[in-house]
């Protein structure tokens, strides 16, 4: 897996130490971002031991763990718990992931917990993905379509038409790929990143769309898709086993067949 830096905004100043019970002797040490901006104090790292005998097995687990009977103050989005709803996602032991799926016995020494890298931060774990969510409805993620409804059924698709979606319509939009790009960091502002462009694809590619074009067109631009420079951290990191790099190839691919 690929090794990130941590975010933009993040000083490693030691916070406060929470330890566990004296009884306890399974523990493990949970290293956390801490961020307020509110108060106008800078990021610093808090440190929790954690006792495993009375912890799920996932980072999340531990984490709420944290939460519920150590320190309340701590902020973090979760909401499924199954790797589905990607809520959780954010950067643990160096790599963008979800909380939820991520196994703290993969990991060796401290557990450390991030949040996705280079955004804002709201509090703590959570990032502020306003930017991102944007992208994602610039890309108009819903079927269009100019030809009249059929009266009696729903817009049928061959089996084959529908195989053509496996590996895209599984995104769970958790962030964890355009966080991961480094050309995403840099123009976040510009270039729509893995995950947009991979829904993008989704639509251009559903055999019920009619919209192919327009949608072509609008991803036809220096920044919005061709920003990706094929680095492949999207890839890596996806939870889901997605492959946006994949996806954006594709869509440059039919770029260069329509022109011929
Ligand atoms: Fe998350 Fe993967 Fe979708 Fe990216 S492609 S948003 S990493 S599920
Ligand atoms: Fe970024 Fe993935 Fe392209 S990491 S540069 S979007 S291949
Ligand atoms: Fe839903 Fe982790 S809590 S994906």
């Amino acid at each position: 897996m690929a090794e990130f830096s941590l975010p933009a905004n993040s000083v490693v100043k030691q916070g406060k130490l929470f330890k566990a019970a004296e009884s306890a002797s399974n523990t493990r040490r949970f290293l956390v971002y801490r961020y307020d901006p509110s108060t106008g104090k800078n990021p610093y790292i808090d440190t929790y031991e954690v006792d495993m005998d009375s912890c799920g097995p996932m980072v999340l687990d531990g984490l709420l763990k944290i939460k519920d009977q150590i320190d309340s103050t701590l902020s973090l989005r979760r909401s499924c718990r199954e790797g589905i709803c990607g809520s959780c996602s954010m950067n643990i032991d160096g790599t963008n992931t979800l909380a939820c799926t991520k196994s703290i016995a993969e990991i060796k020494g401290d557990v450390k917990v991030y949040p996705l890298p280079h955004q804002p931060v709201v509090k703590d774990l959570v990032s502020d993905l306003t930017n991102f969510y944007a992208q994602y409805a610039s890309i108009e993620p819903w079927m269009k379509t100019d030809s009249a409804t059929p009266p009696d059924r729903e817009r049928l698709q061959s089996k084959q038409d529908r195989e053509k979606l496996d590996g895209l319509y599984e995104c769970i939009l958790c962030a964890c790929c355009s966080t991961a790009c480094p050309s995403y960091w840099w123009n976040s502002d510009r270039f729509l990143g893995p995950a947009a462009i991979l829904n993008a694809y989704r639509w251009i590619v559903d055999s019920r769309d009619e919209a192919a074009g327009e949608r072509l067109d609008d991803l036809e631009d220096p920044f919005k898709l061709y920003r990706c420079h094929s680095i492949m951290n999207c890839a890596k990191v996806c939870p889901k086993g997605l492959n946006p790099a994949q996806a954006i190839a594709e869509t440059k691919k039919l770029l260069v067949q329509r022109k011929m």
